[in-house]
């Protein structure tokens, strides 16, 4: 079976989980070439999964690969983008939040058939939300409940001097737009922006933050109406194994998306 080469952008906490979804999945797929601001991150990635991979600047990781996969920061990803028109490589971009003021090179991707994977990361329902779209959806909410020290230091919250780490009772900390969102609370913007772009976009999504004392898990809740009737959507996430800032479920989406590209690249090429 012929193997996807992959590029990772980033060998941080998700690069990681991507080269043991790899190898312990058997996935059709070898990452050669690799990239990072940080040069030792991108030499302890290939030495801790063994790879055969060359790290390489962000043009030639692209140009070097069948599929390159962003895992870095939002701030990369129009080059990513850039660069993958450029060569005409797929790519999964990782930091959604990233794509969001994108429309133009979205657009480009789209007219020189280069397709953007984007995963469903730490929601769940992204699937109902396109289908939908079909038709058109009259709202959609977004609903996340954080423990109050997963929202410390969010902007949104410094700006007003909100302290919610003393709070005994479920407080509604935000109430707005994606767009609005995004900006308040950067932490949560790979998920808003998912949903947004899914769906009726960053200026129509609405978006709901509780600090909750009692809660153990950061919680994602989905609503959405429209002519196809009404959705509700629940995901309790848990951290990563190897990184508790983060969502495991967050990992499995880009291993599943990877799986998903190379079982394609297979097909194609045999
Ligand atoms: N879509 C989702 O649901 C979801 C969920 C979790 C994380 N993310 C996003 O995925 C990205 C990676 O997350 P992570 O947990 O692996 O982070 P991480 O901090 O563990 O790793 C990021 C890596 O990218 C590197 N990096 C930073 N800037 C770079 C640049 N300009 N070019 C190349 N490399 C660069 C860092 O040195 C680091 O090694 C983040 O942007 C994060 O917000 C998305």
């Amino acid at each position: 079976m012929a193997k996807m080469k992959i590029g990772l952008v980033g060998c941080g906490n998700i690069a990681s989980d991507i080269c043991i979804a790899i190898r312990e999945k058997a996935i059709p797929a070898e990452v050669v070439a690799l990239n990072d601001i940080d040069h030792a991150k991108a030499e302890a990635l290939r030495g801790e999964y063994e790879l055969n991979a060359s790290i390489l600047t962000l043009d030639e990781t692209v140009a070097a690969v069948d599929y390159v996969a962003e895992c870095a920061v939002a701030s990369v990803v129009p080059d990513v983008l850039a660069a993958a028109i450029r060569h005409h490589v797929d790519c999964l971009i990782m930091s959604v939040g990233g794509l969001m003021a994108q429309p133009a090179l979205l657009d480009e991707a789209r007219n020189n058939r280069v397709h953007v994977w984007i995963p469903t990361g730490a929601i769940c329902g992204i699937d109902g939300i396109r289908a939908a779209m079909q038709a058109g959806l009259d709202s959609v909410t977004l609903t996340t409940r954080k423990p109050p020290r997963g929202l410390a230091g969010a902007p949104y919250l410094l700006e007003r001097n909100i302290d919610v780490e003393h709070i005994t009772e479920l407080v509604t900390v935000f109430e707005g737009s994606a767009s609005e969102a995004v900006k308040a609370f950067p932490a949560n913007v790979n998920v808003a922006a998912a949903l947004s772009l899914a769906g009726i976009g960053p200026d129509n999504t609405r978006v709901r933050i509780v600090a909750d004392p009692t809660a153990t898990t950061n919680t994602h809740e989905i609503h959405a109406t429209g002519p196809f009737g009404e959705m509700t959507t629940i995901m309790r996430n848990r951290p990563s194994p190897r990184n508790p800032k983060s969502s495991y479920m967050a990992s499995l989406s880009a291993s599943a998306e990877v799986a998903a590209a190379a079982a394609l690249f297979s097909a194609r090429v045999k």
